[in-house]
């Protein structure tokens, strides 16, 4: 099995790039199976959720090359109406977005429940309900899912009870050829769903967001289209927590700083010195933050994917502070493996308090995607040497972590497993 060996205590100097948005990348890639040509696809991060789903589309019939240089050139006209690669569906929550699209395309849609990061419960009744909504029959038995569209789907409005990065898109997906205006409300508006819109709209739909509204008026048809990946978020941010635990001075290129704006003005707070100019930021952090405060919340503010990272960071700070998780109240298993190193954390429900932590080096399992992340921020401040097993969560979601930490003066390295 393999794992990511990290000497930690060294502070982080250099400039590297940061990738296109995992989970924008993801619902771009299923919305080509709207349309029925080539697609040329920029700033695609090469992690392993976005090479599986290629390959789920792959499986259906889509030709596909995804480029050393991030790109992927994609034809879904030849897609058969099965969705097939069922083993890779259930390992993935981006598959959830098969739904809107195979409904779209093929009025039809019949798959194992998607898979995701196992941090509990992944719902997807407020997908389900808009596709209802829109007029199709919806059930789930035996961990299968199946949508049909016996007649035409109708606009409609539908209002959605929680708000859903995942239900917002789909409904979006299902929503692109149905005539006359659906409205969704109650949105999502991570960026993740602006890029989506964006990526829709330039190959020919009619799709307008205005605040937590989606305004969506049905097309004939969607047209060949090259677009490019805006970038990834909560790549960036992890990256900041990792210099506030080991100090340094790091340039980041290829942010969009309006989409990290509230966390970075948080880390400002504590005591990070952070200049955004255009696609750049510039990062300093000494050894003397202060802690914070912060409650999850759906953006623009503090994301969930930033949480157990934020949580290592407080570990190094100099009086530590809460983590309240409003998303997914028991993203919580980093927590076990942080005490692992001697972190003084406590949880409560879904309140986590972390102390000021004199860290010790451990042999560390990753339980998902951020989890993971959380764990080498964790070693990287701390002096010794650190093991961290698992390390297919974290490649799912950090294209080139080992490279590019090492290109910042991180000692990392990934040690293959017989
Ligand atoms: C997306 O998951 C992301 N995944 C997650 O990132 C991210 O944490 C999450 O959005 C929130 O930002 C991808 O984009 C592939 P939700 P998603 O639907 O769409 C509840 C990562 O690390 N809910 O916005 O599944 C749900 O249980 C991953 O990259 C329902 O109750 O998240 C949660 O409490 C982890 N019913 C809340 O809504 C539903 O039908 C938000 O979930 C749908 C969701």
């Amino acid at each position: 099995m393999e794992q990511l060996v990290i000497n930690g205590g060294h502070s982080l100097y250099g400039e590297i790039a940061i990738g296109g948005m995992k989970n924008s990348a993801l619902p771009v890639i299923f919305a080509t199976l709207l349309i029925k040509d080539e697609c040329v696809i920029y700033n695609v991060p090469l992690v392993s959720d976005i090479i599986n789903s290629i390959e789920i589309l792959k499986q259906m019939g889509a030709k596909a090359e995804l480029t050393e240089n991030h790109t992927l050139i994609i034809n879904t006209r030849d897609v058969q109406d099965e969705i097939k690669g069922y083993e890779l569906i259930s390992k993935m929550r981006a598959s959830s977005y098969l739904m809107g699209t195979m409904l779209s395309r093929a009025k039809k849609a019949y798959l194992p429940m998607p898979g995701g990061c196992n941090f509990g419960a992944r719902p997807i009744e407020q997908h389900l309900k808009g596709f209802s909504m829109l007029g199709a029959n919806c059930s789930c038995e035996n961990g299968f899912i199946s949508i049909n569209a016996s007649k035409l789907l109708k606009s409609t409005k539908i209002t959605l009870d929680k708000i859903s990065v995942g239900a917002t898109i789909n409904i979006v997906l299902a929503s692109v050829f149905v005539e006359g205006v659906t409205v969704i409300e109650n949105v999502a508006i991570e960026p993740h769903v602006d890029d989506l819109i964006c990526f829709l709209n330039t190959a020919g739909a009619k799709i307008l967001r205005v605040g937590r509204k989606i305004y969506c008026e049905g097309v004939k048809k969607l047209h060949s289209v090259r677009y490019r990946i805006f970038p990834d978020m909560i790549e960036a941010l992890t990256y900041m927590t990792f210099v506030g635990a080991c100090s340094g001075d790091i340039n980041l290129t290829g942010v969009n700083y309006e989409h990290i704006k509230y966390v970075c003005d948080i880390f400002r707070k504590m005591g990070f010195e952070i200049d955004a100019y255009y696609d750049e930021a510039r990062v300093k952090a000494g050894k003397n933050l202060v802690g914070a405060s912060i409650e999850t919340a759906p953006y623009p503010l503090f994301p969930t994917d930033l949480h157990p990272q934020f949580s290592s960071l407080l570990c190094f700070t100099k009086d530590g502070g809460e983590i309240k998780e409003s998303i997914f109240p028991t993203r919580f298993a980093y927590a076990y493996e942080l005490e692992k190193m001697g972190a003084k954390i406590k949880r409560e429900d879904n309140v986590v308090k972390i102390n000021p932590s004199n860290l010790s080096p451990a042999s560390l399992d990753a339980t998902d995607l951020r989890a993971g992340a959380a764990l080498v921020c964790a070693s990287l401040g701390t002096n010794g040497t650190s093991r961290i097993n698992n390390v297919n969560y974290i490649v799912r979601g950090y294209e080139n972590l080992v490279g590019k930490v090492s290109s910042l003066g991180g000692k990392i390295k990934l040690l293959k497993g017989e």
